[in-house]
């Protein structure tokens, strides 16, 4: 096959596999990068190419994504959409999300996570009260760069747009001429591989952000991929949650499914109202919960119930299988390894969405470290569930810890209610080591205890 032959080839091949369009790359580049991954393989650039062409290699694909993708990004770029989402679209969304107090903002095609960090800067100070929820989700194809946007450390050229205010609040300088992002903002941020020319239905789950950023990839995508990414954000918006693209990208003046906004300078698209219904985040019947436990088997996971029952946890997590995140979370947290266990319920949520067992976990963590944001997630489990009675019990025990009797009373009395029923399972999970009598004699006391000071 010749070089002309063998690059034709490579291209449809990066085209059908990441979806790209090489109108303007650079072809010198894309040969060397077919040659020196044939030879890193020890194949001819023929035999690559068949093996590229057949089942899917998604290792290869991620390191072709790594070798080739442009990647130019930096903070607030194109500051006035983040003028118009501090300024319009948050105070919007803050409006119509209060009843949930949660927002959720994805990046796609984050890159380095300038981006899903300056969408984080401008979402966490416009929270009306501590206890909202702000989340961003970055998501790239490039795991070099996935890489440097967890690492939150920048150089001065990445914040060369940030204000001076802005950098002096929510960076710390790291002595080495760098910046690194507030522990903060940082923590409110996650990233995940997902290459935009496949479906992931856990990411694309419909009514899951509240605003999208696409900024600066639809041009590099082909008509058909581009397309079908544009119909998956539109159907993962809210109803009424907004969309933001760089500004090469047009999607016309009728987009199906979303309205043209104009302002400051911008234009964005937001998710019409009319457009097939969403269904908002209902509260799920307790009984059709989806499965945040899944048994890897059931004598294992029994075993490790039972271990934890008798706060034998390291050895609890050592009979676990790997799948059942949420136990694991529960028995890392029970070890102190707080900042593992966040980690597997992130990765519980990212999978499964919103789930009230994971949410209370959450919550569970935070305590530790910011009573406000473990509030915000036993509420928002409770949401999910509302017969799920401890975030009850514990939204009641954090509310009379700061004095606020009433709210404690209202909550202590919702779980007094609901505990009879509790899941035992959860009862094991989340009662500390107590069991359902005991947990029932501290709620009593307790609302006895804030009834008298009300
Ligand atoms: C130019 S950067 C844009 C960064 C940021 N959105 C901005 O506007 O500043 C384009 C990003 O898209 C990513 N990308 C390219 N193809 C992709 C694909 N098929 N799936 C996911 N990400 C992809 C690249 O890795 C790169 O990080």
């Amino acid at each position: 096959m010749s070089g002309a032959m063998s690059l034709t080839r490579f291209r449809e091949l990066l085209q059908r596999r990441l979806g790209w369009t090489f109108a303007d790359n650079d072809p010198g580049q894309t040969a060397a990068v077919l040659a020196a991954r044939a030879k890193a393989h020890g194949l001819t650039e023929r035999e690559y190419l068949d093996r590229l062409a057949g089942r899917r290699w998604t290792a290869e694909i991620a390191e072709l994504a790594q070798a080739l993708s442009i990647t130019e990004t930096y903070f607030f770029r194109h500051g006035e959409q983040f003028r118009v989402l501090r300024d319009t679209v948050l105070p919007d969304l803050i409006r119509r999300r209060a009843g949930q107090r949660v927002l959720r903002l994805l990046s796609v095609g984050c890159s380095s996570g300038e981006e899903a960090y300056s969408l984080a800067i401008t979402a966490w100070p416009a929270r009306p009260t501590p206890d909202w929820i702000v989340s961003v989700l970055g998501v790239d194809a490039n795991r070099e760069m996935l890489h440097r946007a967890r690492a939150a450390t920048y150089s001065p050229w990445s914040l060369r747009d940030t204000p001076e205010e802005v950098r002096r609040r929510w960076f710390r300088e790291t002595g080495d001429d760098g910046f690194a992002v507030h522990p903060d903002i940082a923590a409110t941020v996650r990233f995940a591989e997902h290459n935009v020319a496949d479906d992931d239905p856990q990411l694309w789950h419909p009514a899951r952000y509240d605003v999208i950023f696409c900024r600066n990839l639809l041009m590099y995508l082909t008509g058909e991929v581009a397309a079908g990414l544009v119909h998956r954000m539109t159907r993962a918006l809210t109803d009424g949650g907004y969309l933001f693209l760089g500004h090469t990208d047009s999607l016309g003046s009728h987009p199906k499914g979303l309205e043209l906004c104009h302002r400051g300078g911008t234009v964005y698209y937001r998710r019409q109202s009319a457009a097939p219904p969403v269904p908002a985040p209902e509260p799920a019947p307790a009984r059709e919960r989806p499965p945040a436990r899944p048994a890897p088997t059931v004598d294992t996971r029994s075993r490790a119930l039972g271990l934890l029952r008798d706060d034998r946890f390291a050895e609890a997590l050592d009979v676990l299988g790997p799948d059942d995140a949420l136990l694991r979370g529960v028995l890392l947290a029970q070890l102190g390894r707080v900042a593992e266990a966040r980690d597997t319920v992130h990765r519980l949520i990212d999978v499964g969405g919103p789930h009230p067992d994971a949410h209370h976990l959450l919550g569970v963590c935070h305590e530790l470290d910011c009573a406000d944001q473990a509030a915000g997630q036993y509420r928002l489990a409770a949401y999910l569930d509302p017969e799920f009675a401890m975030p009850r019990l514990r939204m009641g025990l954090l509310a009379r810890r700061r004095g606020d009797h009433r709210g404690a009373a209202a909550n202590l009395a919702a779980a007094l209610e609901l505990l009879p029923h509790e899941d035992e399972e959860r009862v094991v999970l989340f009662g500390g080591g107590f069991g359902r009598l005991t947990l029932t004699t501290l709620c009593r006391t307790e609302l006895e205890a804030c009834e008298v000071r009300r």
